[in-house]
Order: C-alpha cells, then sequence, then structure tokens
C-alpha cells in the first residue's frame, strides 16, 4: 500500500489510564494511526471484527461515549453498554463487582466514574483493557489525546506555541489531563487563566511542575489575547464542588465572545465540551471556532487507540 508498517508494541493489551503513562513516540505512532482513520472507510481494517467492546458510564456522557462507540463499531466490533441507571448498580453493586463481570463478558472497557482512581481499581479486578473515559478530576487520557491530535492537525504541531488554558483548573479533568499531555511536548509558553475559586489544586501544580512544565497563573484573558495560538477553554464542573456555595462564588465569572476574539488573530479556541456560559454561540462562526473539530477528531483518534490496543499494526 506504499506506507510503512511498524510493530506495535507499545500499545498491544495496555490500561489506558492515564496520558502520562505514554511517551511522546507512543502519541505520534497514535495520532500516525488516526490519520489513517480519518480516510477512506473502505481502507479501515476491521481489527474488532471478533470483538465485544463494553461501556459503563457512571456519569453523564456524549462525545466520549458516543465517539468510542462509533469508533469500535467501524471497526467491526460489536458494542455493549452498562445504563447505570438500569442495572445492578442501582441495587447496590459495587464497581468491583459490576467490573468483574465487563470483563467476563467483553474484550475491553471503556469507563467513566466520578471518582479519581476508578480506572484504576477496574484495571486491577479486571483482566481485560481498561480505558479511562474520565475519573475524578484529574484523568481523561482519550480526550488529552485528541486534544493534542487536534493541534496537530490545525497548527500543524504542538513544539512551540503558545496556549492558554481558561477557567476551571481546579476540577477540570480534561484541563489537566491536556496539561499532563503537553508536558510530553515542548510548548512555548502555557498561561492558567482563572479566577480566584478556580485556580490550580496545590497537589495537580506539583505533579505539574515535577514533569517540568512551566505555567504562569492570570485571573484574565484579554490581556494575553494577542500572545497565544491556543485557547483552550473547559466548562465550570459544578458537580465536582464539594460546596454548592463556592460553586455560587464563581459560576458565571468567565465568558468568551466573538467580540473579543478580535485582538486573537488566528489563535484556535478548543474546548471538551459541553459548554454552557462559558463560550458563547457566536464565537461559532469566528474562523477561531475549532471545538467543532475537535470533536469530530475523536472518532478517529479513538479508532486508532482501540485498533492498536488490540494489537493492530501503527501506520
Ligand atoms: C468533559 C468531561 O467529562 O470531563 N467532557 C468530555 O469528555 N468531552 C468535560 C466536561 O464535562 O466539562
Amino acid at each position: 500500500m506504499g506506507v510503512s508498517v511498524t510493530r506495535n508494541d507499545a500499545w498491544s493489551g495496555r490500561d489506558v489510564l492515564s496520558i502520562l503513562d505514554f511517551s511522546r513516540s507512543d502519541l505520534e505512532q497514535l495520532f500516525e494511526t488516526a490519520d489513517r482513520f480519518s480516510k477512506k472507510e473502505a481502507d479501515f481494517p476491521r481489527s474488532l471484527a471478533d470483538k465485544i467492546v463494553a461501556t459503563a458510564f457512571f456519569e453523564p456522557s456524549t462525545r466520549t461515549r458516543l465517539s468510542f462507540s462509533t469508533a469500535a463499531l467501524k471497526l467491526g466490533a460489536r458494542v455493549i453498554d452498562l445504563s447505570p441507571d438500569i442495572s445492578s448498580v442501582l441495587k447496590g453493586e459495587s464497581l468491583a463487582d459490576t467490573i468483574r463481570m465487563l470483563d467476563s463478558y467483553s474484550d475491553m472497557i471503556v469507563m467513566r466514574h466520578p471518582s479519581e482512581g476508578a480506572a484504576l481499581l477496574a484495571s486491577e479486578v479486571g483482566h481485560v483493557p481498561i480505558i479511562n473515559g474520565g475519573d475524578g478530576s484529574q484523568h481523561h487520557p482519550t480526550q488529552a489525546m485528541l486534544d493534542l491530535y487536534t493541534i496537530k492537525k490545525l497548527k500543524g504541531g504542538v513544539d512551540g506555541l503558545r496556549y492558554a488554558v481558561v477557567g476551571d483548573t481546579r476540577y477540570s479533568r480534561t484541563a489537566t489531563s491536556f496539561l499532563y499531555g503537553l508536558s510530553k511536548y515542548k510548548p512555548g509558553r502555557v498561561y492558567l487563566v482563572s479566577p480566584e475559586g478556580l485556580k490550580m489544586r496545590d497537589e495537580v501544580r506539583a505533579s505539574i511542575e515535577a514533569l517540568g512544565l512551566q505555567t504562569e497563573e492570570l485571573n484574565e484573558l484579554p490581556p494575553i489575547l494577542d500572545k497565544v495560538d491556543v485557547i483552550y477553554m473547559n466548562r465550570i464542573q459544578k458537580e465536582r464542588f464539594p460546596d454548592p456555595n463556592e460553586y455560587e462564588k464563581v459560576k458565571g465569572s468567565y465568558r468568551i465572545t466573538a467580540s473579543m476574539l478580535a485582538d486573537a488573530k488566528d489563535a484556535i479556541v478548543m474546548h471538551p465540551l459541553p459548554r454552557v456560559n462559558e463560550l458563547a454561540y457566536d464565537v461559532d462562526s469566528t474562523p477561531n471556532a475549532a471545538y467543532m473539530k475537535q470533536a469530530g477528531f475523536g472518532v478517529p483518534v479513538r479508532m486508532a487507540l482501540l485498533h492498536l490496543i488490540v494489537g493492530g499494526e501503527a501506520w
């Protein structure tokens, strides 16, 4: 086919719990394979033809769950879904027992859970690969993978660019995972832009510093709008506030609109979605808006991931 095929030792059979577990070259292999899955459907290998993929989402999800299901179906898998609201989870069944069941019914489990460490626990009780579709407020590895892929596609690379991560850097697992992902690269500058009350937790800041990623904290975006290439927005993670009064204090405290972007030159605006008030609908018609493309890249990146995990060749 005129393409070079490399053996896939990096991904085969692995759990995907945190982006920190993967090297830059693992990620590059994933992205090259995702490029292939962005092309014509007729060329896709049916590498999951004999597989059953289980999805188990203990928190709401649109994009992660459905793009994983779409990716699995396109590769020929069958998909079973544990809907926690109509399963024995409602009768008090433990996470460990639920995972043990899915482990015996399927070849791979894609899961999401409100508690940090839930995916790790699942990987300890199960034998099949566990893919973390977000647990707690730190890890959402496959979102970070598709975010980096989006930047490569739209900006030509990740190194040397200037980034603003805007909003809830305290509880947003997409923001934290994105920063963990960036630590594998050599970004030019990384600004963390959030109001008081949504600043990064000390332990997360310490991990990011230990990874060698330099960041600068700011309260407002406008002063740096013309100095960044990527604006990574996120939603206030209302459901993760231990105290509802703390959420009341910060809700509506940041928002990006089309008129603000006049100063932004060719910066791309990313957002893992869903958006609430922080991203005005009028941004959609600006050339900066990249979040719908970003969501679309979820399918080829997750196809590449599933393909590599079942031992498919890397392109
Ligand atoms: C995010 C999540 O669940 O962490 N959504 C997603 O996967 N795209 C972000 C959010 O809920 O705000």
